[in-house]
């Protein structure tokens, strides 16, 4: 195993009606922005029960509001948030939604007190951050774990670039996680949060053996549990032990934990990310389209830990290592693809002509040695999109 440093200190509140406990988590002398996305979070009353829980700092005025934020966050947006903070005395951020509002709250947090151009956070990674507004998050989506990690993905419109950043300020001080909350996700979006969970999980797992048996039992039984429920999940919307499963897989999935000590090979997200970027092809379902792909064009260099995933996570026990190795990746793919997501380029409308695109762009955007080996080159990038089609 290799030598790491685990930090988290996201206090994670979970269960029935813990919203209620906003009061005794905000800070007393907080003044709170809460930010949240389209109008999901008012129209389910999620929004009603925060405010209600900060009823009494309302009354003071200390709490406003900002809406709107995208999914696939985009800067513009995010940067109105910016200068609305900038000019009131707001010291603490409230994220109410998924992934992308926590992500752009993230940002927001960070850019606030940015000296200069604060996309160069994106462009240059986390290190140029020095400092961020604490904040919180309520969870209303099982997917990204952003709730208990310190990543954040934002989308520049104008440049067409999904680019990331990851900086110890940006942890939640807490997130509170209440499993009734996802009830009234759209069928699409659980089986995204179930694609988007499984392919954190093989990212930092399906590399080559560094000896790390905590890390791969934890990971082969997280995914076995996304196998078992995530059919489970989109079958029954108001299920509490599927839905509170999920959604703790999903945390635990991305906060660090499998991960540490471990090789990781992120390559399928940062392909993906540029298909968002392209064509707004939706996060999860770019990965279902990649990962299968990478398992295959990397087969050699992850070769012992296909087979053992193979072996540990699907079963498989019977054929030649080459049959054991195509099942396993079919068995993947068959997977996303019961969940009704779609796993070719083609299923989205893009040929032969979009590849050069995608590949123009991770050139630009410096991804040029991805993989747990710094081996997936451009040319590779491109046999792994030929493969997608
Ligand atoms: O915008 P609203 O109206 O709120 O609707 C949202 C959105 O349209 C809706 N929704 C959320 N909770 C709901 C709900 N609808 C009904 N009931 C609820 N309880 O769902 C739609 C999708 O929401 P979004 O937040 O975009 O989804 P997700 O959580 O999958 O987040 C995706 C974003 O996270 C990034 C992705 O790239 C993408 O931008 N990621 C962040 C990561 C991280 N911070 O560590 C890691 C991931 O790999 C990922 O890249
Ligand atoms: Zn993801």
């Amino acid at each position: 195993m290799r030598n790491f440093k685990y930090y988290n200190p996201t206090k994670i509140v979970f269960g029935k009606e813990t919203i209620s406990r906003l009061d005794s988590l905000v800070p007393r002398d907080a003044r709170v922005l809460i930010l949240y996305g389209g109008n999901s979070a008012e129209k389910t009353g999620t929004l009603d029960e925060v405010r209600s829980a900060l009823v009494n700092r309302t009354v003071n005025r200390t709490v406003q509001e900002f809406g709107g934020i995208e999914a696939n966050p985009t800067y513009e947006t995010l940067m109105k948030a910016v200068e609305l903070i900038r000019n009131s005395e707001v010291n603490f951020l409230l994220a109410v939604g998924g992934g992308s509002v926590i992500d752009g709250t993230k940002f927001v947090a960070a850019a606030v007190n940015f000296a200069g151009e604060p996309w160069r956070i994106l462009e240059e990674g986390g290190s140029l951050v020095q400092s961020a507004l604490p904040f919180g998050t309520v969870l209303t989506l099982p997917a990204t774990g952003s709730e208990m990690n310190s990543s954040s993905v934002i989308t520049n419109k104008a440049k067409q670039a999904k680019r990331d950043f990851m900086s110890p300020f940006v942890f939640p001080q807490f997130s509170i996680m209440d499993p009734t909350k996802t009830y009234t996700l759209p069928l699409r979006q659980v089986a995204n949060g179930v694609v988007d969970a499984f392919a954190h999980i093989m990212e930092q797992y399906l590399t080559y053996p560094a000896n790390g048996m905590v890390q791969d039992r934890f990971a082969e039984g997280l995914l076995q549990i996304l196998i078992e429920i995530g059919p489970q999940a989109i079958n029954a919307s108001d299920n509490y032990e599927i839905r509170s499963n999920l959604m703790w897989v999903a945390t635990l999935a991305l906060n660090g934990l499998i991960g540490a000590g471990v090789p990781q090979d992120w390559s399928t997200h940062y392909i993906g990310h540029e298909l968002t970027a392209l064509y707004g092809i939706d996060h999860a379902r770019t990965l279902a389209i990649i990962l299968p792909a990478t398992l295959k064009i990397c087969r050699e260099s992850k070769r012992a830990k296909l087979l053992q995933y193979g072996e540990r996570v699907w079963g498989i026990t019977s054929g030649d290592e080459e049959q054991r190795i195509d099942q396993a990746i079919a068995y993947t793919r068959g997977f996303f693809e019961d969940l009704g997501i779609q796993t070719h380029l083609s299923d989205y409308n893009l040929g032969v002509d979009d590849i050069d695109r995608v590949v123009k762009q991770l050139e630009a955007h410096g991804l040029t040695q991805l993989g747990e080996n710094r081996d997936i080159t451009l040319d590779i990038s491109r046999q792994i999109l030929q493969a997608s089609l």
